[in-house]
């Protein structure tokens, strides 16, 4: 009994260890991770991968030694990226397919191909999504409503493609790439996008807490990115902490591989952000945002 104890703390000690490190000092953790090749032999398929963060998440997962699934609506794109990352690792398997995932039927099917092809998908990185809601009231219905389908309803499409796929598998790890903006409600052109950016952390929290209840062994990561230079907010003014797209993607990856239940990212600032803003005042806020 006290063994068990025992183990079960150094287990424990050792999770939270991986967490710090990949959260704290993503570059020298995944170089680490790198030199193991932790990825061999196991496949993640990201949506949303021809550009930005899902790009930048396909050639750091090359790195470790997966095999990509990837899927986007730009199949150029993702020509190029498997061509790219097949000459630079040959030793992992690239296949893309064309996916726009407010198709939802297409969803599954895309998500089922990919299985069926490699065989078993260890991991599914829900990370396609949009930026351009409008402030409320202002007729941009239109708009509001497509960002709320792509950032969640067709995100429940893939957590469920992706959780079919798992539980049939018993095994998997279910990522879902939220925002800062899910933790209060923003004013301006973030209101829908924040309103769908924390409906999807809810949704992965249901499915986390189910796993719990079920005992099944799937994880669910979710993940609360800041300010990231990349196409989504291309042309906008300098944003509060904004980073580059590398640097953001290796504090992403870092962070799911350390297989985090939730992580604002890069760690700092948001991870101190995110406390002022769940007990900021609204004035306070609206000033930040
Ligand atoms: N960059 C940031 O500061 C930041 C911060 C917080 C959260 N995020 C989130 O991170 C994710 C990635 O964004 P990003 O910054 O990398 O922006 P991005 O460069 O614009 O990439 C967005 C990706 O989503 C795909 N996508 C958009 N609509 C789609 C649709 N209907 N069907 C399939 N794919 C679709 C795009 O591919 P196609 O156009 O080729 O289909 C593209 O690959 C998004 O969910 C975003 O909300 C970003």
């Amino acid at each position: 009994m006290q063994n068990k104890l025992i183990k079960l703390v150094a287990k424990s000690a050792r999770h939270s260890k991986n967490q710090i490190v990949g959260a704290v000092r993503p570059t020298s953790y995944l170089k680490d991770l790198s030199k193991q090749q932790v990825g061999t032999g196991k496949t993640v398929l990201i949506t949303g991968a021809s550009s930005g963060l899902g790009e930048g998440m396909a050639r750091l997962f090359a790195s470790l030694g997966y095999n990509l699934a990837i899927c986007a609506r730009r199949t150029d794109r993702l020509e190029h990226l498997k061509s790219e990352m097949m000459d630079k690792y040959p030793d992992i398997r690239v296949e893309y397919q064309a996916l726009d995932v407010s198709d939802y039927d297409t969803v599954f099917q895309v998500f089922d191909a990919f299985a069926d092809d490699f065989g078993s998908i260890e991991r599914v990185v829900v990370n396609a999504g949009i930026g351009d809601s409008r402030r409320i009231g202002k007729g941009h219905f239109e708009t509001n409503r497509r960002t709320a389908d792509v950032n969640f309803v067709a995100a429940l499409a893939q957590c469920e493609a992706a959780m079919n796929i798992f539980r049939a598998q018993n095994n998997g790890h279910l990522v879902v790439i939220s925002s800062m903006s899910a933790m209060r409600g923003l004013p301006r052109h973030l209101t829908t996008y924040g309103a769908s950016k924390a409906g999807l952390a809810h949704l992965a929290e249901g499915i986390r807490a189910d796993m719990l209840l079920t005992n099944l062994p799937i994880k669910v990561s979710t993940i609360y990115p800041g300010y990231i230079r990349t196409e989504i907010n291309e042309g906008s003014k300098p944003l509060p902490f904004e980073v580059d797209t590398d640097t953001g993607t290796k504090a992403i990856v870092a962070a799911i591989e350390a297989g985090v239940d939730e992580a604002c990212v890069p760690s700092l600032p948001w991870s101190m952000v995110s406390h002022a803003m769940k007990h900021l005042p609204l004035q306070v806020m609206n000033k930040l945002s």
